[in-house]
């Protein structure tokens, strides 16, 4: 197991449109799936996609934690694991606003509009078929990571980039605030 190096916006990894894998079952693939939740473990992030660690392939991981579940039937605590190949399907229009945060781009937070809902499809390590349906923060990791995928990162999505900024002065200025921006970054 290894930490592995996450790219930084600018970097041109970032804006690929990664490849889809042929074989999710090679051992190679194991091997960088698990060094990707290790290191999104070690940088507190909700998800990692792998163009994010310098590999255009089309694999994310990614968690939802206690705190970050919304306790929805598809929107519960989970993981950490790993979608190779996935796809998703908006099942809401994407008008939900949401603190996001990504490793790629420290320190920032920006307001998103995603769908409240997605269906998902992928495959697991062992190639098998990992479908289903996901909403609240569920939805939203998903989207980001992605987009990830397609060369898409969050500032792309926004709209208003008044909500855009420093975590820290962000924290600061909406201390009174009930929704205040995320802790985790994907
Ligand atoms: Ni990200």
């Amino acid at each position: 197991m290894a930490l592995l190096k996450i790219a930084r916006m600018g970097h041109p990894v970032l804006l690929r449109v990664a490849d889809p894998l042929p074989d999710p079952t090679d051992e190679a693939l194991r091997r960088l799936a698990e060094d990707m939740i290790e290191t999104m473990l070690d940088a507190s992030g909700a998800g990692l996609a792998a163009p994010q660690i310098h590999e255009s392939v089309r694999m994310v991981v990614f968690r939802i934690g206690e705190d970050r579940a919304t306790g929805a039937p598809d929107d519960t605590p989970r993981g950490p694991m790993v979608l190779v190949n996935p796809e998703i399907e908006l099942l809401d229009p994407p008008d939900d606003v949401g603190w996001e945060g990504c490793l790629s781009i420290p320190g920032l937070r920006g307001a998103v509009a995603r769908a409240r809902r997605v269906g998902f499809r992928g495959l697991d390590l062992a190639g098998r078929v990992v479908e289903g349906e996901a909403s609240g923060f569920t939805a939203r990791v998903l989207q980001h990571e992605v987009d990830h995928l397609d060369g898409i990162l969050y500032p792309m999505r926004m709209h208003d980039f008044s909500a855009f900024g420093f975590l820290e002065e962000l924290a600061r200025a909406q201390a009174a605030r009930t929704a205040s921006p995320a802790t985790e970054t994907a």
